[in-house]
């Protein structure tokens, strides 16, 4: 017989006379006659009830089947006279797959983020972090679904690179390893880091099949202790040929607006969870971000705002500063209360790949500022002119060498092209109201965090 998943049964409208459900028991209460088990499998948040007879077949186990043992159970689905369920299995067999025993962490209580980010391999088993994990899945494919329906290419950059795309350094530099040989500085010879961005392949990719994107681990070693910084995180990254940066907004807003409504519509239990322990303003949040429009200003005049503002802030802002994380909350949070993009940012503080504008101070980037987050998305359009992009990496003294093969595309067929990185593990912190970065992602790689 074929196990059936919970959230299968539990979409159902008619009992059923046979089926088999595996799972891990939640709790147990015991009466003289029977024995109620709560019992889940992953497959969504709720859980369903198990009646065992005393006495019925595998009952024996019964004294066994603490908080976190796995079990296996055939039995009839029944409509439930108890609360909050429409159906209860009543066992006719019961099997012991595997014990918890009185040393399983997870015994049924409320546990603090920071106790389950030590174990981190066991976590996913709690209602939150199971929830999480399903909302990651299912965004990751809602993105995949929303590139697909637009017609762009899923391609794969590599992890490995010899270039640094955003040019701040912060990278892991590879080793090689072999055998018994000791530890190589340089990759076969020559010096490589794994990936900052997927960005400059994607380059090389969107001028030969129009509409590309990336979606892979990207890593940085900012040995930054923030809420909103992993040493490894994944990326979103789309690159388009024939645009500009309003085409680049637009696609990121739609992007954002297509993930946020396809959450609330596919996990709505799960989204609950969050909109009722995490963060009671969450579907205030959710639905602004789907339905309202995003508001769009040159990061000049959000320098002005910053300024006139009678908040305090840690760090000063005039033109040319690099905001920090302090002032696109402000902005994003309490200044215009919904998503904002800025744009042409001064040229001093962005990368060499960004295209300069026509007042020769600013470039054609653009950050995408939502609350509670700070930068979700950075993006720019591209500098397609060979000779202001070469002028521009002189003046940044970046090896004319190393990106002989980035200039070729400048040389052959050049075209205006945009495109925009979105970090995956920022959006579902927006998603799930989640504050802190370890919690959304399985394993995180933070300074001091490698155990798993
Ligand atoms: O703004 P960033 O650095 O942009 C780039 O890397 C471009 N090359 C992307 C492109 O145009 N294709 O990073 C993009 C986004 C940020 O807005 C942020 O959401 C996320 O990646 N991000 C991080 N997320 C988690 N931990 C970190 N250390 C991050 N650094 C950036
Ligand atoms: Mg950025």
């Amino acid at each position: 017989m074929k196990r059936t998943k919970i959230k299968a049964l539990l979409a159902r409208t008619a009992p059923l006379e046979k089926v088999l459900i595996k799972g891990w028991v939640r709790t147990r209460r015991d009466t003289k006659e029977f024995s109620f088990m709560e019992v889940s499998d992953g497959s969504c948040l709720a859980s369903i009830q198990v009646i065992v007879d005393a006495g019925s077949p595998g009952s024996e186990h019964l004294p066994a089947l603490s908080t976190g043992a796995a079990v296996s159970v055939t039995g009839e689905m029944v409509p439930s006279p108890g609360k909050g369920q429409a159906f209860e299995i009543r066992s006719h067999t019961l099997e012991l797959v595997g014990t918890a025993g009185e040393t399983y962490p997870l015994q049924k209580k409320r546990h603090s983020d920071e106790f389950l980010r030590t174990i981190a391999h066991l976590r996913p088993r709690t209602n939150k972090y199971g929830a999480i994990m399903r909302i990651r899945s299912r965004t990751s494919h809602l993105i995949h679904r929303f590139f697909e329906e637009e017609g762009f290419f899923l391609i794969h950059t590599p992890v490995i690179t010899g270039s640094d795309c955003e040019g701040a350094g912060e990278m892991f530099r590879v080793t090689t390893v072999s055998g018994t040989t000791p530890a190589s500085e340089d990759f076969f010879g020559q010096e490589t880091n794994l990936t900052v961005s997927g960005q400059l392949s994607a380059e090389m990719m969107a001028l030969a099949l129009g509409d590309v994107y990336t979606f892979g681990p990207t890593f940085r070693a900012e040995n930054s202790h923030t809420s909103r910084h992993a040493a490894e995180f994944w990326m979103l990254e789309p690159e388009m040929a024939f645009c500009d940066l309003t085409g680049n907004m637009d696609l990121a807003e739609a992007l954002i607006k297509y993930v946020v409504a396809g959450v609330l519509d596919t996990c709505s239990d799960d989204i609950a969870l969050f909109a009722n322990f995490v963060d009671k303003s969450l579907m205030k949040t959710l639905t602004s971000l789907r339905d309202d429009t995003y508001l769009r200003l040159p990061y000049r005049e959000a320098v002005e705002i910053l300024q006139k503002t009678k908040k305090k802030f840690e760090y000063p802002v005039s033109f040319g500063t690099d905001l920090q994380s302090e002032h696109e909350r402000y902005l994003a949070e309490e200044h215009f209360k919904k998503p904002v993009f800025l744009y042409d940012y001064p040229k001093g503080i962005k990368p060499f790949y960004m295209r300069v504008n026509d007042d020769g101070e600013t470039v054609a980037a653009m950050d995408l500022l939502v609350p509670r987050i700070g930068e979700l998305v950075g993006g720019s359009q591209r500098e397609e002119r060979e000779d202001v992009l070469h002028q521009r990496m002189t003046e940044m003294n970046l090896p004319d060498k190393e990106y002989w093969w980035y200039m070729d595309s400048r040389r052959f067929g050049s075209v205006p092209h945009s495109g925009f990185g979105l970090g995956f593990e920022r959006l579902l912190m927006l998603l799930t109201g989640i504050t802190n970065i370890r919690d959304v992602i399985a394993f995180p790689r933070t300074p001091g965090s490698i155990d798993f």
